[in-house]
């Protein structure tokens, strides 16, 4: 099934709030990078949910495989994922988000502070846009930085929703990962700090 086929006329909004955001975004960047002089924001990534990915998201939840129940039980049919170099970046620009009025905050996860079991870190902000041309349309936003973002493509790669065997003794491996790359995240979060003087050596 095409995204047309199942998104039917939502489809051109939902196209139009994913581009909104990454404008939105890119225009923070830049003038954000101009000020500080560093950048808060390394890239983004955008995906419109798939049919089959969606369907089975439904089906799972025991919710109708229709585009209502998609697009008002499920948050993530637009999803942008914004990559950080540095840990505090994550949340500048969770913050900067969080201060638009033409965005309405439904739900904050904050996955950094408290990591899923998996070892998973991210800052997740859903959000409503409520003016230009992606109007009304609910979107989930991920924040992390590059080191996270690696470790979640690969163990999304690995395992996210599959059945692993020796299950318990992966997630432990994968969860060992995720605690050192946070970990190293701190580490260069600290060299950054040293270099531009805001920690007395
Ligand atoms: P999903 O059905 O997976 O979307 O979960 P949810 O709607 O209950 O929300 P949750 O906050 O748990 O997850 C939202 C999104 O975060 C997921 O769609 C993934 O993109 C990402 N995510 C959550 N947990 C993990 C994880 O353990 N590993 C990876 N790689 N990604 C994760
Ligand atoms: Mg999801």
């Amino acid at each position: 099934m095409t995204y047309e086929e199942f998104y039917k006329d939502a489809y051109g909004k939902m196209k139009a709030a994913e581009m909104q955001v990454l404008e939105t975004i890119a225009q923070y960047s830049g003038r954000d990078e101009q000020q500080r002089g560093q950048r808060s924001i390394e890239y983004c990534r955008s995906r419109i949910k798939s049919p089959e990915s969606m369907e089975a998201k439904l089906k799972k939840r025991g919710l109708p495989v229709t585009l209502k129940a998609a697009l008002t039980e499920v948050h993530d049919a637009v999803g942008v994922r914004v990559i950080c170099p540095f840990f505090d970046d994550i949340y500048r620009t969770a913050e900067w988000i969080k201060g638009r009025e033409d965005f309405e905050i439904l739900e904050i996860k904050d996955y950094i502070a408290y990591p899923k079991d998996s070892g998973y870190r991210s800052y997740h902000i859903i959000f409503r846009i409520l003016e230009g041309p992606g109007k009304g349309v609910t979107v989930e936003l991920q924040i992390r930085t590059i080191a996270l973002d690696f470790w979640a493509s690969l163990e999304h790669q690995l395992k996210y929703k599959k059945e692993v065997d020796h299950d318990e003794l992966i997630c432990r491996a994968l969860k060992q990962c995720a605690d050192e790359i946070a970990s190293v995240d701190l580490s260069m979060q600290t060299i950054r700090d040293l270099i531009s003087g805001s920690v007395a050596v």
